[in-house]
């Protein structure tokens, strides 16, 4: 492993250990020895990730003027799955087994490992275990677990079978969803009707899909249960590459909006046989993670795919009338689909930044290294930290709790009163909150407290019954 690769493995497993120390990612499951690639958000997680949803509902249902929200169904009738393409060849990936070890490995990952590595590491393997055999029989495409024979590859469809009704056979079967744009698919009519929407208009949703991938990894990046923020724009074909061109680039803002680093972001243009089965075209903005770049958002022009198939399948008329026009077409779509925890995750390795010799009185020496999390002030779980100077003054934890009660019901707010003022300010800089709040002696005497911002770290008074208009000013800036 190259300085650089050993580097960026040092800081995935900093964030990690971070994220479970600090109560945002747990793995699920954990007192029986956790359940492969289920991950739970703690508190601090919950926080993190609902402020994500929060904004991309404000930015892609609130601030539009012609997209409404929905939240469908998970268990949907199987024929959608039939009609979309999803239990065929379209939706599934291609796996090749080691004839030794038995493991099975997505082909398109063993053929991005160097081959260099792959007949390194095969040849090692080999001498190591199977010293007989000869180093010639080493083809190109080798179990990179033990160096075995891989099958040819097979097709493995990723849909999560499950059964409805107390009796499992073939006719209880039905799917868990593998993307939430069936459930808006299923829904454009009663939309279009209720809300009497006219072209171009959107229907966005936040939700659970569910995939049986074959590996997952890389922490919350690619899990088995995830959740996805979707938005399907219906067009006429005509407006298809306007729709498409605007759309990716309202798409890559969002991200830069939320603080994003630039150079951490870009675009990747899908080629022709990388398509997948529904897409006509397809773009995706990559993240340049600890582990290279990937995908965290699709944009793809998914035609007439969708409807026409569920209007031949279902039977039921979904094309659209245009008044003005008088004609009847199957309305083209223009898809914005994101991943909620890639973005959580995204959000935790930007923000992450260690501050070498320290910042605050606690440090002590230039070696030691402190962290802060330096999120979004939009997105920062905690906003606010009510802080008495010391725990064993009674008159300074009184009104430390009543300062907190009045800040509760309008910030993300938490009391910490354990350790020395210094130590809790760092715990609070680690997950990014905001501004922490002192209440010391002359808070006594002049009724006010001071504010310390995370970034700057400067401190100033402020009155108590003007503290919650100075931090809404302070979101304003
Ligand atoms: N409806 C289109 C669709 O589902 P996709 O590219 O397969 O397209 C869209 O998925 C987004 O969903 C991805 O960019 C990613 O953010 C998220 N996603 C997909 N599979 C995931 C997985 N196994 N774990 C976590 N997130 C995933």
């Amino acid at each position: 492993m190259s300085k650089e690769q050993n580097k960026n493995k040092d800081l995935m497993e900093k964030i990690v250990s971070l994220a479970k120390r600090r109560g945002f990612v747990f793995l699920s499951s954990e007192i029986y020895g956790g359940f492969s690639s289920s991950y739970d958000y703690g508190p601090l997680g919950v926080e993190l990730k609902n402020n994500i949803k929060h904004a991309w509902w404000k930015t892609m249902v609130r601030e539009q003027k012609n997209i409404v929200g929905l939240d469908s169904a998970i268990l949907m009738s199987p024929k959608i799955w039939k009609a979309s393409g999803h239990l065929t060849a379209g939706f599934a990936d291609e796996l090749v087994e080691c004839k030794k070890c038995h493991k099975r490995f997505r082909k398109d990952e063993i053929e991005k490992f160097p081959l260099s590595l792959r007949l390194r590491r095969a040849s090692k393997i080999q001498n190591q275990n199977v010293k007989s055999s000869p180093k010639s029989k080493i083809q190109n495409l080798k179990c990179p677990e033990c160096g075995g024979e891989l099958t040819k590859e097979k097709k493995f469809n990723l849909m999560m079978k499950t059964f409805v009704g107390p009796v499992e056979d073939e006719a209880a079967v039905t799917y868990l969803r593998a993307e939430t744009c069936q459930g808006i698919y299923m829904n454009y009519k009663n939309v279009l009707n209720s809300m009497r929407m006219k072209i171009p208009f959107g229907i966005a949703q936040i939700g659970k899909a569910f995939r049986n991938e074959i590996t997952p990894g890389n922490f919350t990046y690619r899990t088995r249960e995830f959740e996805q923020m979707e938005m399907q724009f219906f067009i006429n074909s005509k407006e298809s590459p306007k729709w498409f061109d605007y759309w990716k680039k309202e798409r890559m803002k969002w991200y830069l909006d939320l603080g994003i680093k630039k150079e951490n972001l870009r675009f990747r243009e899908h080629k022709k046989n990388e398509l997948a089965h529904y897409a006509k075209r397809a773009v995706d903005i990559e993240y340049k993670f600890p582990w290279g770049w990937k995908e965290i958002e699709g944009i793809h022009d998914r035609g007439d795919w969708d409807l026409s198939n569920h209007s031949k399948h279902s039977g039921n008329d979904l094309s659209y009338f245009d008044e003005n026009t008088k004609k009847k077409y199957t309305p083209h779509v223009i898809e914005t689909s994101a991943g909620a925890d890639r973005s959580t995750l995204v959000l935790l390795v930007d923000a992450y930044s260690e501050i070498k010799g320290g910042r605050t009185a606690t440090t002590k020496s230039a070696k030691e290294i402190e962290v802060v999390l330096k999120f979004h002030p939009s997105l920062c779980p905690l906003k606010v930290a009510v802080l008495p100077l010391v725990k064993n003054k009674p008159e300074l934890v009184k009104k430390a709790k009543q300062v907190y009660k009045l800040l509760q019901p309008h910030f993300m707010c938490q009391y910490d009163e354990v350790g020395s003022i210094g130590r809790r300010y760092r715990r609070q800089d680690e997950v990014g909150t905001l501004w922490c709040i002192t209440i010391d002696f002359e808070s006594l005497e002049k009724d006010d407290v001071t504010i310390r911002d995370r970034d700057s770290m400067k401190q100033e008074r402020v009155k108590i019954n003007e503290l919650i208009e100075v931090i809404n000013q302070k979101f304003n800036v």
